[in-house]
C-alpha cells in the first residue's frame, strides 16, 4: 500500500519549482493529484510529463477557488505553495524604507491572502469527511528578518501563525484535519534566477547566498516535497500546528556563534 494511495491532493504553484516536486512525490505515493498554477501554459506541460490533472487557479483570486470548490467540493490533502518574492520581474525596492504600498500589498496578496483562501477551501472540502491535511508552505523568512524583502518576511511569518490558528480551530470543531508549515530556505528552484543571473559571477552568487549554509549548499525540492508527504500521509497523524525547518542547518545557530 502506497502512502497516498487514492487520496485527493490539491497543490498551488504546481507548474514548477517544489510545487512540482510535490506533486510528483504524492503521484509516486499513488495520490489523486490535481496540480494548479496561474501560469496555464507551464501547468499543462508539468502535467503532461507528470501524468496528473489540472486546473488553473491563481491562489490571489476568491472567483478561481469558487471554480475549484465547484469542481473538487471533498478533498484529503491541501498543499499551499503558490508564492512569489516580489522581485519575478527584476529587483525593485523591498525594504521597509523604500517598498511601495502596491508591491507591499501584491506580495500579501499572493502569498498570504492565497494560503488564507486555500486554508478556508480546504476546512469545507475536509470537514464531511472528518479528515484532512493541509500544509503551508511558509519559510525561514518567515521566523527571521530580511531587510531586503519585508513584504516577503511579513507574509511568510502571518503563514507560520495562521497554520497553527487553523491547526487549533480545526482540533476545536472535532474535524481531524491537521494544518502544519514547512519552512523551507535556499532550494534550488527557478525562483532564485533573478539573483543569481546568468553572468560569469553566477557560480561566485551560488556560493555566496549558501556561505552562512552549515550544509554549505542549496537544498532540492525533492528534500522538500519528501517531508510534504511525510505531514500528508498518516505517518503524522498526531502531528498538527507545527513547524519543519528543512534549511541545512541555518536556523540552528546565529550568525554570531561563539568559537
Ligand atoms: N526556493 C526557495 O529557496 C524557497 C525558500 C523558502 C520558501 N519557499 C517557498 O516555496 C514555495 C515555492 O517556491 P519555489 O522556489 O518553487 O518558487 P518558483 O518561483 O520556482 O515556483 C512558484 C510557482 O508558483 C506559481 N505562482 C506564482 N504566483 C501564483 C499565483 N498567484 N497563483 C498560483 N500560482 C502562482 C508560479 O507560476 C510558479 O509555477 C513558495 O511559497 C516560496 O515562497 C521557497
Amino acid at each position: 500500500m502506497k502512502r497516498l494511495e487514492n487520496r485527493i491532493c490539491i497543490i498551488t504553484g504546481a507548474a514548477r519549482g517544489i510545487g512540482a516536486a510535490i506533486s510528483t512525490a504524492f503521484i509516486k505515493e499513488g495520490a489523486d493529484v490535481i496540480a494548479t498554477d496561474r501560469d496555464e501554459g507551464a501547468l499543462l506541460a508539468f502535467a503532461k510529463e507528470a501524468g496528473c490533472k489540472t486546473m488553473r487557479l491563481d491562489v490571489g483570486n476568491e472567483d478561481d477557488w469558487q471554480k475549484l470548490a465547484d469542481a473538487y467540493p471533498a478533498i484529503d490533502v491541501m498543499v499551499n505553495n503558490a508564492g512569489i518574492t516580489g522581485f519575478e520581474d527584476g529587483i525593485v525596492a523591498h525594504d521597509p524604507e523604500n517598498a511601495s504600498l502596491a508591491d507591499w500589498r501584491a506580495v500579501h496578496q499572493v502569498n498570504l491572502d492565497g494560503t488564507f483562501m486555500g486554508c478556508r477551501y480546504a476546512i469545507r472540502a475536509m470537514r464531511q469527511r472528518k479528515s484532512g491535511s493541509i500544509i503551508n508552505i511558509s519559510s525561514r523568512s518567515g521566523m527571521v528578518g530580511i531587510p531586503a524583502a519585508a513584504a516577503y518576511a511579513s507574509s511568510k511569518a502571518a503563514i507560520r501563525n495562521h497554520s497553527k490558528t487553523v491547526a487549533l480551530y480545526c482540533a476545536q470543531q472535532g474535524y481531524n484535519i491537521r494544518c502544519n508549515s514547512i519552512h523551507p530556505a535556499a532550494i534550488l528552484t527557478p525562483m532564485w534566477e533573478p539573483m543569481l543571473g546568468n553572468g560569469p559571477d553566477r557560480d561566485a552568487r551560488m556560493a555566496a547566498l549558501v556561505a552562512d549554509t552549515p550544509a554549505k549548499r542549496f537544498g532540492t525540492p525533492d528534500e522538500v516535497a519528501a517531508l510534504a508527504v511525510l505531514l500528508a500521509s498518516d505517518e503524522a497523524a498526531y502531528m498538527t500546528g507545527t513547524e519543519l525547518t528543512i534549511d541545512g542547518g541555518l536556523l540552528a545557530g546565529s550568525a554570531a556563534t561563539p568559537g
